[in-house]
């Protein structure tokens, strides 16, 4: 029988490691990333939790590095699963640098997966709750219908003006983009999924944290604590089962109440 093949960007650290490790009880795990070195760490702490998985660099912004990465994926065996994690935040990089990893990597990556995804076979990219905080202009109208547009990838469609706006942005797209893709994915009784956190103890948020936004984000939770990595690896076993079969072309939000809440205080 063939191998049920895990593949994650971004799996060397935070959410998509956790992933990494949950789903890696399923099949042999593919993990991408930028930084060899801690794609080597990750491996250590993958192979000590007894998971069968290989290391590969990638760069999601960079269309032949995730082309090279997917046809390693397929040597490996069945795709069953791509958990696209990587991403970048705002104090990670400009504005132009956010646009091309989160938003075009985002279609490198369904792009280059799409034509090896079978029957049963999911793929859930994550965005952010930012995403939802984002109202709708001309702009990003025309960047969302092209984003592969040479004026967008080069920094000069006027999308953003700083990281800030550029990462909700970035996310709004994630979001926008899983479902654009539903009809193409069912035909092939495939599932498409974009999975929304709010704020999660990881690399990425410590980064963030000379912010004071994120300790009150945390403080108006209703949850009354930021997540754990681990409850999105949950939540991500959960979308890849049977058991969620019917779940496709849809935003799923993992935030301790905290987006609905800001929405309801808005709107009332
Ligand atoms: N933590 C939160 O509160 C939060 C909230 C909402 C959404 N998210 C989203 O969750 C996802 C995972 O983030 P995290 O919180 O787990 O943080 P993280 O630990 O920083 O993970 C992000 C991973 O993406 C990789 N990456 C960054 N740019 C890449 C690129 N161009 N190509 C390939 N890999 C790249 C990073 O490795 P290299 O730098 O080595 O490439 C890193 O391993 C991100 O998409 C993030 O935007 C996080």
């Amino acid at each position: 029988m063939m191998k049920k093949v895990q593949v994650i960007t971004g799996g060397g650290s935070g959410m998509g490691l956790e992933v990494a490790k949950v789903l890696g009880t399923q099949g042999p795990v593919l993990i991408g990333g930028r930084t060899e070195k801690k794609l080597e760490t990750a491996l250590q702490e993958l192979k000590a939790a007894g998971v069968e998985a290989v290391a590969m660099a990638c760069d999601v912004s960079d269309k032949d590095s995730v082309a090279a990465f997917a046809k390693k994926a397929n040597e490996m065996g069945e795709i069953a699963n791509v958990i696209h994690c990587a991403g970048v935040s705002p104090s990670m990089g400009d504005a132009e640098s956010i646009l091309r990893i989160n938003m075009v990597g985002t279609v490198h990556v369904v792009e280059a997966f799409y034509p090896l995804m079978g029957q049963g076979s999911v793929l859930i990219n994550i965005a952010s709750m930012a995403g939802y905080f984002v109202p709708m202009n001309e702009h990003l109208k025309k960047a969302f219908a092209d984003p592969s547009d040479p004026s967008l990838v080069a920094g000069t469609l006027p999308l953003a003006a700083d990281a800030n706006s550029a990462y909700p942005i970035s996310k709004r797209f994630v979001i926008n983009y899983t479902t654009r893709n539903v009809v193409r994915f069912a035909q092939k009784g495939a599932r498409i999924v974009s999975v929304s956190p709010g704020t999660f103890e990881t690399p990425m948020i410590a980064s963030e944290r000379q912010s004071p936004d994120v300790d009150n984000i945390i403080k108006a939770t209703p949850a009354g604590r930021a997540g754990d990595p681990k409850e999105i690896a949950w939540l991500i076993e959960f979308l890849c089962s049977e058991k969620a079969a019917f779940i496709t072309g849809t935003d799923v939000l993992i935030d301790g109440g905290f987006t609905q809440l800001a929405a309801r205080d808005q709107i009332q």
